[in-house]
């Protein structure tokens, strides 16, 4: 080993001087270095006094252990007004330091902008769910480089956490109120988004992207992405909505068991439901499970499924039926 490499492990290892990604995630927003500088000082503090303290334990121990030539106490001053104002003001001035210091990091992440652009973000077991200001709703965040962002977060059913690593932005997404947090993206990209609060069986499913686009980019995804209702025949417009909504989650297209009844064949099928009854799952009953899931559950399933009212429009409720059709052909 090179006396190079050995000062940049040390160095490493020591003063957090790394490569991108190598510790921390990639940071790839404008809160993320401050969040950074603040951890690796408190982390670097702690390293120092817990190197101090244990030092200084070891050696009392070791100088002042019980030996045959020693079997009283040694004389010691009882008292020491200097050393013990200074082990008191110095902490005391660190810890002010870190209050701060983290105020200052958390006003700054708790305050967006102005100009900030909105979405609106809702968390439902078990899947994210984006609103942009023209309607079009998306599985995940895109949103431009280089500018504000403001996130109005609710839930459908239990507390959520969404978390960006790369924003260093963690925030709880409770039901029947409304968090907020904000960033501004550094770098063009795809950024991982978790569910950081154990919302049940699909918990670590709840996966989503950040997709961070290039200047103009944004505007053009969005134009695209937004009328794909218009486009696209009502099939496939189902297809896409049965994946984008979160369905899937829970309903299998491919016939294998979930928390719901599979969508492969549920199409014009007879259905025993919880109360006994039997129903024929036409255009009718779907519409209704979508818009009051609970009204008819299939027996042996939990009524477990977040209404859709109000968050699916008519349009989007005929194509996924259209797709269920193809999905029973
Ligand atoms: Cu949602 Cu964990």
């Amino acid at each position: 080993m090179s006396i190079e490499t050995l000062i940049a492990g040390l160095s490493r290892i020591l003063f957090a001087v790394q490569a991108e990604g190598e510790w921390m995630p990639v940071a790839a927003s404008t809160g993320a270095p401050a969040v950074d500088r603040l951890f690796h000082f408190i982390l670097w503090l702690s390293v120092f006094f817990f190197v101090l303290i244990v030092g200084l334990m070891v050696l009392f121990v070791v100088r002042y252990r019980r030996r045959a030539s020693r079997t009283a106490p040694e004389a010691s001053p009882a008292h020491n007004t200097a050393l013990e104002l200074t082990w008191t003001i110095i902490p005391l001035i660190l810890v002010i330091v870190i209050f701060a210091w983290g105020f200052k990091v958390f006003m700054d992440m708790s305050t967006p902008p102005g100009n900030a652009y909105e979405v609106l973000v809702t968390g439902q077991k078990w899947k994210w769910l984006f609103t942009y200001p023209n309607g079009h709703v998306d599985e995940n965040l895109h949103v431009p480089v280089d500018t504000p962002v403001r996130l109005v977060m609710t839930s459908e059913d239990v507390i959520h956490s969404f978390y960006v690593p790369a924003f260093r932005m963690k925030k709880d997404v409770v039901p029947g109120r409304y968090s907020k947090a904000w960033f501004r993206a550094t770098r063009v990209g795809e950024f991982q988004v978790y569910c950081a609060e154990y919302c049940g069986t699909s918990h670590s499913d709840m996966l989503s992207m950040v997709v961070v686009h290039e200047p103009g980019g944004f505007e053009q995804w969005l134009e695209r992405a937004a009328d794909f209702l218009n486009k696209l025949p009502p099939a496939e417009a189902g297809a896409k909505l049965v994946a984008q909504r979160g369905c899937a989650q829970c309903h299998s297209v491919d016939g294998r068991g979930g928390i719901g009844p599979t969508l492969k064949g549920a199409f014009g099928r007879q259905v025993q439901l919880v109360s006994g009854a039997q129903v024929i799952a036409d255009e009718d009953y779907i519409r209704e499970s979508i818009l009051a899931p609970q009204a008819k559950v299939v027996a042996g399933y939990q009524p477990v499924m977040p209404t859709y009212k109000g968050r699916l429009k008519d349009a989007e409720i005929t194509a996924i039926i259209e797709y269920l059709k193809v999905l029973s052909q």
